[in-house]
């Protein structure tokens, strides 16, 4: 029902008013004798879809009323002058100071009545945009991260729930699922977002390095520091640090990052001085922390000081949503730097890509989209521009997590491949048909990968 007040010292005009617009419209009236008296109930009043303000009235006039609003009311209701004179500089000062209408007494009861009609369809059109507004929002709130699927609404769940927290996130997940990304949207749509987002990949510095990177040092702390340097600590003051590859850190390396996380003070590499920090902490793993935790690798207080909010990326091959959405928007960004607009995925590119397992998730998608651009001849993709994408069964994969994380270096794709067939057909003994099966591939094509990975030699 809208909500109409009126504020006139003239009872009769605001009583006719005031039964018109109840008997032609679905309203709620009620009627102040001045503004003083107005200004006294307005705590009381539910919030008003339009105001009908008389310009002459005992005390405080209307214009010094109108003018009021604003500092009384967080979101005035629109207003529509009534005035007894015809005067243009009255109209015109109404109008600048934000009424919606003016009108002159006697008026056109027809008239007011469309007046208050048009205010309140322009209120309802202004809801439904701020909702509509809203909504989009909600869509594409972490714009760089592009998900639909209901695990990755999770995800955006707890990033809206954390960013501005000052709480240590840790973000687990497979290679390539995007657990960078996760860590700089919650830096950059939290509160600390004027602020820097400094990444450390612990695993790409040597250890004996890493305390000076993190801690910075003094002069001549050590051979070759002929400067004084502010490690990454200092340079993320007030904003964000990204420890990425967590779980490479050595354990002595560990206990010196848990001293500063628990005093929040530093002391350069050969310095004296206690320098006070104030930085939020992400940090990052592929690797099975928890398990480096018991096989005491990983200082299980530093664990839980920094997992106290763990998130976990699902890897892509559980989110089958997203490969469609991902592969297009790879697409479009790739087709246009590469100058190829509007190329396309021909039929089956499609399929092959959300019947594949993806060990390097996003960035392995991402990798074979952008070479398929390059590839493609005329608009289109087709599955001969794609590599091979034979299916490395889940089982399989499971499988092969201890033998991964023996590897210093990631296999490639062919290797992965290559290792689970030769697998595969030691334990069925060279039977092609239940090798076939089992791997889910057809025969042909595990004949293709025997005869290229050179296994019927053996
Ligand atoms: N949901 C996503 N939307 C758009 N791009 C994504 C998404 N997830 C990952 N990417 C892209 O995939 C690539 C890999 O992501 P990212 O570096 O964040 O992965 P990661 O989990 O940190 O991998 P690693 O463990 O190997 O460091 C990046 O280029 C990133 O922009
Ligand atoms: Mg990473």
């Amino acid at each position: 029902m809208t909500k109409i007040a009126i504020v006139d010292d003239d009872p009769i005009s605001s009583q006719i008013v005031s039964k018109f617009l109840i008997a032609t419209l679905d309203c709620d009236v009620k009627l102040f004798g001045d503004g003083e008296e107005f200004l006294r109930q307005l705590p009381n009043l539910p919030a008003l879809d339009v105001l009908l303000l008389d310009i002459i009235l005992p005390g405080m006039d209307g214009i010094e009323l109108l003018k009021l609003l604003p500092s009384t009311l967080p979101d005035p209701p629109p207003v529509i002058m009534l005035s007894g004179q015809d005067k243009v500089d009255t109209a015109v000062e109404a109008l600048r100071n934000g009424a919606k209408d003016y009108m002159v007494k006697p008026f056109d009861l027809v008239r007011l009545e469309k007046a208050v009609r048009n205010i309140v369809e322009m209120n309802s059109l202004k809801a439904e945009v701020k909702e509509l507004r809203h909504q989009i929002k909600k869509e594409i709130y972490y714009s760089d991260i592009i998900a639909s699927s209901n695990e990755m609404r999770e995800v955006f769940n707890f990033i809206t729930k954390v960013k501005d927290a000052n709480v240590p996130v840790m973000i687990l997940g497979e290679s390539g699922t995007g657990k960078e990304l996760v860590a700089q949207a919650i830096h950059h749509y939290g509160n600390r977002s004027q602020r820097p987002f400094i990444a450390v990949n612990c695993a790409a510095i040597p250890n004996d390095l890493l305390e000076s990177e993190l801690f910075g040092h003094e002069r001549g702390a050590f051979t070759g520091a002929v400067e004084r340097k502010e490690g990454k600590f200092e340079l993320a003051d007030g904003g964000t640090l990204f420890l990425d590859e967590i779980a490479e850190m050595d354990i002595a390396m560990q206990s010196k990052l848990l001293r500063v996380l628990q005093s929040k003070l530093l002391e350069r590499v050969g310095g004296k001085e206690s320098i006070p920090v104030d930085v939020r902490i992400i940090s990052a793993t592929n690797a099975n922390i928890s398990e480096a935790t018991t096989a005491k690798r990983f200082r299980p207080d530093l664990y839980y000081r920094l997992s106290t909010f763990p998130i976990v990326l699902p890897p892509l091959r559980k989110r089958k949503s997203d490969i469609v959405l991902l592969a297009d928007h790879f697409l479009k960004k790739y087709s246009a730097e590469y100058g190829k607009t509007g190329t396309e995925f021909d039929k089956g590119v499609m399929r092959a890509f959300s019947e594949y397992t993806w060990p390097g998730n996003v960035r392995e998608l991402e990798n074979i989209v952008q070479r398929a651009i390059i590839m493609s001849e005329g608009n289109v993709i087709r599955l001969t521009d794609i590599p091979n994408l034979s299916p490395v069964p889940l089982s399989q994969m499971d499988s092969l997590e201890p033998f991964l994380e023996s590897l210093s270096e990631v296999p490639t794709l062919e290797q992965m491949n290559e290792l689970i067939i030769k697998q595969a057909l030691k334990r069925e003994r060279g039977n092609i048909s239940t090798v076939a099966r089992k791997l889910n591939i057809g025969r042909a094509t595990l004949y293709r990968m025997i005869k290229r990975f050179r296994l019927n030699e053996e």
